[in-house]
């Protein structure tokens, strides 16, 4: 298996608080992982600076053997990382279309006009908005919102796709369609390190899952090993969650 990124003694500091403690973990081109962990643990933290919304204190981020830890945002997207965030972000006064073509002008080859237009079609297609985008995003609900946000990171054409709680707020039906949807990916050979706190979502879609708790990772491996490993059920249950 071919790494694609290779997190090494990541470190994130905040003050006086370690949120991200010496954490080292690597996701292999085409695996999808799970980041899992208890509220605060600090996975948001690493998601953030593998996107460059934070600049690590210490420790090494590459993706395909390049160095991406502390680059500005913009220049790791257009080396192939995109994301979702914990909190949908869209462009609520734009159409769904819109949205999506307002991402597509902004990846390395840039889109314009007709071209844009067809390929955001496709897109919305892709994540289950087809014919949808001329409808105003801010009218979309909850879940076309993530669909569409996904439709966004989608195109920007990444090699590395960082979900972070986005099947969460969904119901259970909602729920089998995120995963299915996911699972397409996937199998089309996206690799994606995903943040979740659904079990039943993580044991669908990750062969492989890592946990942190209070900064530090504590497991790494098979998702039913890493479940059933008592350091992990002792931490979640520390946290209230069973
Ligand atoms: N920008 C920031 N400034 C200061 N502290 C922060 C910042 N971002 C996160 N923290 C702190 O770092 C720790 C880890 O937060 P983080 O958001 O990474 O956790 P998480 O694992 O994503 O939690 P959750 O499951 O609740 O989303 C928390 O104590 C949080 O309060
Ligand atoms: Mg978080």
């Amino acid at each position: 298996m071919t790494t694609l990124l290779d997190i090494r003694t990541l470190r994130k500091q905040f003050g006086g608080l370690t949120a991200v403690n010496e954490v080292s973990f690597t996701v292999a081109e085409g695996e999808t992982v799970a980041l899992l962990g208890p509220n605060g643990s600090g996975k948001t933290t690493v998601l953030n600076m593998i996107s460059g919304a934070l600049a690590p204190t210490s420790g090494r981020i590459t993706l395909s053997g390049q160095s991406i830890g502390g680059l500005a945002p913009n220049r790791i997207a257009h080396k192939g990382v995109a994301r979702t965030f914990q909190l949908v972000r869209i462009l609520p006064s734009l159409t769904v279309a819109e949205n999506v073509v307002a991402a597509l002008a902004f990846r390395p080859n840039h889109l314009w006009g007709r071209a844009a237009e067809e390929r955001a079609e496709e897109l919305l297609a892709e994540v289950g908005l087809g014919g949808r985008g001329g409808e105003h995003a801010n009218d979309l609900t909850y879940i076309d919102q993530k669909r569409m946000e996904l439709a966004r990171a989608l195109a920007a054409e990444p090699r590395l796709l960082l979900l972070d709680e986005w099947l969460s707020g969904l119901n259970p039906t909602e729920l089998r369609t995120g995963i299915d949807l996911i699972t397409a990916l996937s199998r089309r050979g996206m690799t994606v390190l995903l943040v979740e706190h659904i079990m039943e979502a993580v044991r669908a879609l990750c062969s492989r899952a890592v946990v942190m708790n209070v900064g530090t990772k504590i497991a790494d491996g098979p998702t039913a090993d890493v479940l059933a490993d008592p350091a992990v059920i002792s931490a979640y249950l520390g946290e209230g969650h069973a």
